[in-house]
């Protein structure tokens, strides 16, 4: 699926419908360079998952681990774009941020693809102008399958 948005208001909202559907286990992909609004959609997304505020999301630093909500309702959100390897990514959760619930969202997947869980949404960011991006959406497994249709039926509804 691919989604066009024309601000950063217009990325945040469909981050916000993603966030809606989340459920724990989930795992959500956000690739593209730098600027091309993966951490402007995690601010929707954490909004929509009802965790955090849009304002409370910020860019990950510290471990490049960042945690919103409660459990089990936690999204965790990394930055893996400083990291070299999967064992990059295991060291935060002693190799285990899955098994510990919630939510996972991390941007720069391909910096530790080898110790990405199989299933989930990948999605693709890309620059069109200086406001417009493209949101390219594909589904890895059945969860990731499930995420998409739904994401899709939930666009088309805010459209209509
Ligand atoms: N349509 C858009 N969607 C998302 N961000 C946009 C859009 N248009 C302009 N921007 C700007 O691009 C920048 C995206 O930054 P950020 O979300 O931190 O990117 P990334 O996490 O991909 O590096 C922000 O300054 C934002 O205001
Ligand atoms: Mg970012």
């Amino acid at each position: 699926m691919r989604v066009e948005t024309s601000s950063p208001a217009g990325t945040e909202r469909v981050g916000r419908s993603l966030g809606r559907l989340l459920r724990e286990g989930d795992l959500v992909l956000l690739s593209g360079e730098l600027g091309a609004g993966k951490t402007r959609f995690v601010k929707g997304l954490a909004a929509g998952a009802g965790v955090a505020r849009a304002a409370e999301v910020v860019s990950p630093t510290f471990l490049r681990l960042e945690e919103y909500g409660d459990p089990p309702r936690v999204l965790r959100h990394v930055d893996a774009y400083r990291m070299a390897g999967g064992a990059d990514l295991e060291a935060l959760g002693g190799g285990d941020l899955q098994g510990a619930g919630g939510f996972m969202v991390i941007e720069w997947p391909e910096h530790v693809e080898e110790a990405l869980p199989p299933d989930g949404l990948l999605l693709r960011f890309s620059h069109r102008g200086p406001r417009a991006r493209r949101l390219d959406v594909t589904a890895r497994g059945p969860r990731g399958r499930a995420l998409l249709r739904a994401l899709r039926a939930a666009l088309r509804k805010g459209r209509g």
